[in-house]
């Protein structure tokens, strides 16, 4: 479709006004949208994700005004909005006490995930309702995020009520998450922008979280393929399919290439579809693991570096 089709936004806009859900691009990865400030689509969210309800979701603004009619918006966080919205960075503030807001989108926090997307088409769905959307990556809990509309369709299948293709993502990790609250900015994960460059905005370090569950995207495990991971690897093992970096690619019919020049951000657009693919592959060939080259923790390092851990993690 092209970019912006009148007729599919409008039957997307009467599916979310009427409570449904409906996979949208963002410019990082698809989300699973819904109105957030109607309680019961909020939870039909989480039904389709099968994601334990503690895990707070992100709400999607349409700017900093919509922001503010849901949540404070301290200097920091409004510098930083002003520096990096549209795009990859969610604020985690406090939340407004009186508003229409779901409560199933803090999951009992009195903090709530902002950003405001920078996709034309997730920017025109949200527009069009004049309402935040609720949104977590399209795929079922724990599994890899997706990057393009079949990933959705793959994942939900029918449990969303329409899928707004915009083709890839661009960006292809999900959005960087700090936390600001007074002075303090923490860092919950990183993503589609850089640590270095909120810092430098800020003019300081961002501080890490503990690893405490705050932000249960923080549980260990998650973005599994069903392969097991080898990560760092600097060769492919014969019973291994590889994800090269760089100068580690090999050539072999098994083996893929995240960026054959070393470029991390064209490494971050490809990550998630090379998993599925890597795990398709592993799947068809009777193999068991996945090898990944070793990718450097610098820029958008970081986040593909976060995502392969947890996707290396064991599992319960
Ligand atoms: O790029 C993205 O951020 C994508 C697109 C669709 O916008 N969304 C996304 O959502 O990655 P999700 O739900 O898969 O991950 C959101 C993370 C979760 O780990 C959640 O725990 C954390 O954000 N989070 C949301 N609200 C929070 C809050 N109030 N406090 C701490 N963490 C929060
Ligand atoms: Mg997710």
């Amino acid at each position: 479709m092209t970019a912006l089709d009148h007729k599919d936004i409008s039957d997307a806009v009467r599916i979310i006004k009427n409570g449904g859900l409906v996979a949208m691009p963002t410019e990082t990865v698809y989300g699973l949208a819904a109105d957030a400030t109607n309680e019961t689509a909020v939870a039909r969210i989480f039904e389709a994700k099968g994601r334990p309800q503690f895990n707070p979701l992100i709400i999607h603004v349409s700017g900093m005004e919509m922001a503010r009619d849901f949540v404070e918006v301290p200097p920091r966080a409004q510098k930083l909005m002003a520096e990096f919205w549209p795009g990859p960075l969610t604020l985690v503030l406090p939340r407004k006490q009186h508003s229409n807001l779901s409560l199933l989108v803090s999951a009992g926090l009195d903090t709530v995930g902002v950003r405001m997307p920078r996709h034309e088409l997730a920017q025109a769905l949200i527009k069009a309702i004049d309402r935040p959307l609720a949104a977590p990556s399209a795929n079922r809990s724990g599994s890899i995020s997706p990057t393009r509309a079949e990933h959705v369709r793959e994942s939900l299948g029918e449990r969303v009520d329409m899928i707004l293709d915009g083709g890839p993502c661009p960006i292809g990790v999900e959005s960087t998450i700090v936390k600001i609250d007074g002075d303090a900015a923490t860092l919950l994960r990183p993503g589609g922008i850089a640590r270095e460059e909120i810092e430098s905005v800020l003019g300081c370090a961002l501080s890490s979280a503990h690893g405490k569950i705050e932000a249960p995207g923080m549980m260990t495990s998650h973005y599994a393929p069903d392969a097991t991971m080898r990560l760092n690897a600097t060769e492919q093992k014969p019973d291994e399919i590889h994800i090269g970096f760089g100068d580690v690619a090999n050539g072999k019919p098994t083996a893929f290439n995240l960026s054959e020049t070393g470029d991390l951000t064209e490494a971050a657009a490809n990550l998630f579809a090379y998993l599925r693919a890597a795990d398709r592959m592993a799947k068809m060939q009777g193999l068991k693991t996945i090898s990944v080259a070793p990718i450097p923790m610098d820029g958008l390092g970081e986040a593909i570096n976060d995502r392969l851990a947890r996707a290396a993690a064991p599992r319960d």
